[in-house]
């Protein structure tokens, strides 16, 4: 049995953030953050706002859209590297319970920005083994507030926002047709939070506030990243045996315009195949793919029967794609 992509929604928070707020406060420009790395824009949670918040708002859209009730979901997943707690309970028992899915179970992915890539492939196979005739795919971050505002290295990247599929059985030849994923964890340490785990427990007056926030080896990350995009589209072309030219949009993880310009390079495949609204939303970690799935849709991009793939890579490292049939 296959399953497919029946519908998608996205919801970002309602205060839009320009590069230039920055200059206010850190050594920065717009100028250099829009040549390094595409990003106008982000949207910045509100105090009150927490990753279920967003995530319920998106899910509440695509539902609607798919003409299903809550309570004829059997799971529900969502990718979150900004949880609502840390560590327990899950953000996905959080939505369920906002949502009123009363016959889902839930749990979340910790794939970092991959998540979502992870989730279509888990979806597929709940539904392959029967457990669940529509799951709910969430991808919901807050990241605004795990990042350091003071470090000109990483604040300007990121953004809060979610973004979330129904996925449903499917007959028809559409849908997640392949996915490619892969981990390295030699690398876990290029993209982490310190402490607040039971590594390095919060200590009052020991931790660094620093250590509790998002940490990144930016060009490590970089050099990774780009490598992976074209290591995973690669991939999935060649043992589905397709040309690029059988693919309508490749859809990456959104981190970097740069890095996305530079895979395009290094494989060869016109830059005009990668879908890219990075310049709205900044990084905004698993929700990045489903954002970028809705604002295709959105914008009437995608017709039945198209073939897309998506390729995201992130913390823990992780990386990966899929190959879905519109
Ligand atoms: N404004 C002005 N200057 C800056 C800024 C800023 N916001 N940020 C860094 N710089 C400076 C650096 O301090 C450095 O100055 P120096 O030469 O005096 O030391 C200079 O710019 C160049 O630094 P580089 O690190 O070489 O800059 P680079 O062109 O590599 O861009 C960036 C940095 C954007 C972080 C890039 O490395 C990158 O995109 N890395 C990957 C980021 C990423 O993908 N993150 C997320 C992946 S996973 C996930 O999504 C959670």
């Amino acid at each position: 049995m296959g399953a497919a992509i029946r519908s998608l929604g996205a919801y970002v928070p309602k205060r839009r953030m320009s590069n230039h707020e920055f200059e206010e406060f850190l050594d920065t420009s717009d100028e250099w953050i829009q040549s390094h790395t595409g990003i106008k824009f982000r949207h910045v949670a509100s105090d009150d706002e927490a990753p279920s918040d967003l995530g319920r708002r998106a899910a509440e859209q695509a539902l609607g859209r798919a003409g299903l009730s809550p309570d004829q979901l059997g799971m529900v997943l969502v990718a979150t590297a900004s949880g609502d707690h840390v560590g327990f309970p899950s953000t996905a028992c959080i939505i369920q319970d906002k949502l009123g899915a009363s016959n889902a179970a839930a749990m979340d992915l910790l794939v970092g920005c991959t998540g979502f890539v992870y989730g279509l492939e888990t979806a597929k196979g709940l539904i392959a083994s029967g457990a669940a005739e529509h799951i709910l795919l969430v991808g919901s971050e807050v990241l605004t507030r795990i990042m350091d505002w003071e470090d000109r290295n990483t604040a300007v990247l990121f953004g809060d926002g979610a973004g979330a599929a129904v996925i449903s059985h499917s007959n028809n030849g559409c849908g997640i047709l392949d996915s490619f994923l892969r981990s390295d964890g030699s690398g876990a340490r290029a993209l982490a939070r310190e402490a607040g785990g039971t590594r390095t427990p919060f200590r009052p007056g020991q931790t660094d506030r620093r250590e509790l926030l998002l940490k990144m080896e930016g060009r490590l990350v970089y050099n990774f990243a780009v490598q992976v995009i074209v290591d995973t589209v690669t991939t999935i072309l060649t043992r589905n045996r397709l040309t690029i030219d059988d693919v309508k949009y490749i859809v990456p993880h959104q981190a970097n315009e740069r890095i996305i310009e530079a895979a395009a390079r290094r494989s060869r495949i016109p830059r005009e195949k990668f879908f890219v609204n990075i310049a709205e939303y900044a990084n905004t970690s698993a929700a990045t793919i489903p954002i970028a799935l809705n604002d295709l849709v959105e914008r009437e991009m995608l017709e039945p029967g198209d073939l897309i793939v998506t390729a995201g890579f992130g913390a823990g490292l992780t990386f990966g794609g899929n190959l879905v049939r519109w």
